[in-house]
């Protein structure tokens, strides 16, 4: 199995006024966790949305096994996201939910059953989506995501709203799924909760990305994790990397 990776090259994008997105270029491996840190603001959203086909760049790329969103052949086959968990009807049963989900994407029933078994929601599937609490909430949006069994996951700040038990549970579902040659993409601002599910970082701040590499690479010269992305986030940053004076590793990549 080759897996599918994510290839995002030069991207930006300008709302009235805003820079959201100036410059940002990454990618995200097969069988690796990679998280999309940066503080409020910084542009993961509006990357995430022109990865995903929902907000057009002005400029660069971002590829998803070498294709534009809008040119895969089975979109929810290829890559699940999660960008806002508003998106179910609370009058609908979990199990309604997830069952038009299926047939907008061309898959069996039976995929509803099991992606709420994966992600443990099976017990709630026959209650309301509005009598749902944010966190079976994520867990509902994240078996949406699944049920085409896809090779990319990409959320956005997934974490939020669920408790402590929660976010292990998440971490390690990602953890594993990755390890089965599969990609994940998550964005967070909070850097504690990254630290121990990622294989690579992604910083992004201001619209660019200030630095790539993998986590064990961020605190290699024993900077520690908060420093560092204090370090490379802050107003007055040199935007080096921790450790390597001179040259981002994005900047080394494009030299
Ligand atoms: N539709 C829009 N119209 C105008 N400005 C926007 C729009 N979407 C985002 N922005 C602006 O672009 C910048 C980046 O926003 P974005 O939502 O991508 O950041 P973020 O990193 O996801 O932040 P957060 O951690 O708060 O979710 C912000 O200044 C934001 O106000
Ligand atoms: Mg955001």
């Amino acid at each position: 199995m080759s897996g599918t990776d994510i290839q995002v090259s030069g991207l930006a994008k300008r709302f009235a006024g805003v820079d959201a997105v100036t410059d940002v270029t990454f990618s995200a491996r097969p069988g690796r966790v990679t998280g999309f840190l940066g503080p409020n603001g910084a542009g993961k959203s509006t990357t995430l949305r022109m990865l995903l086909g929902l907000t057009r760049p002005d400029a660069g790329t971002a590829l998803i096994g070498g294709a534009w969103y809008r040119d895969l052949e089975e979109p929810s086959s290829t890559v699940g996201a999660v960008l806002d968990i508003a998106a179910a009807h609370p009058a609908m049963t979990a199990r309604g939910h997830l069952r038009t989900y299926c047939a907008l994407g061309g898959h069996e029933p039976a995929n509803a059953a099991r992606v709420a078994e994966l992600t443990g929601i099976s017990a709630y599937l026959d209650r309301r989506v509005g009598s749902f609490s944010t966190g079976m909430r994520q867990r509902l949006s994240l078996a949406t995501a699944l049920l085409g069994d896809p090779d990319v996951l990409v959320l956005d700040e997934p974490s939020n709203g669920l408790d402590p038990a929660g976010i292990v549970w998440l971490r390690t579902f990602l953890r594993e799924f990755a390890a089965g040659d599969r990609t994940v993409l998550l964005s967070s601002h909070v850097l504690t909760e990254l630290q121990h599910g990622v294989d690579d970082l992604v910083l992004i701040d201001r619209g660019h990305v200030a630095w790539e590499g993998s986590l064990a690479e961020f605190t290699a010269h024993g900077t520690s994790l908060e420093e560092a992305f204090l370090r490379l986030t802050s107003e007055t940053a040199s935007h080096t990397a921790p450790g390597a004076p001179g040259t981002t590793h994005a900047e080394r990549a494009h030299a």
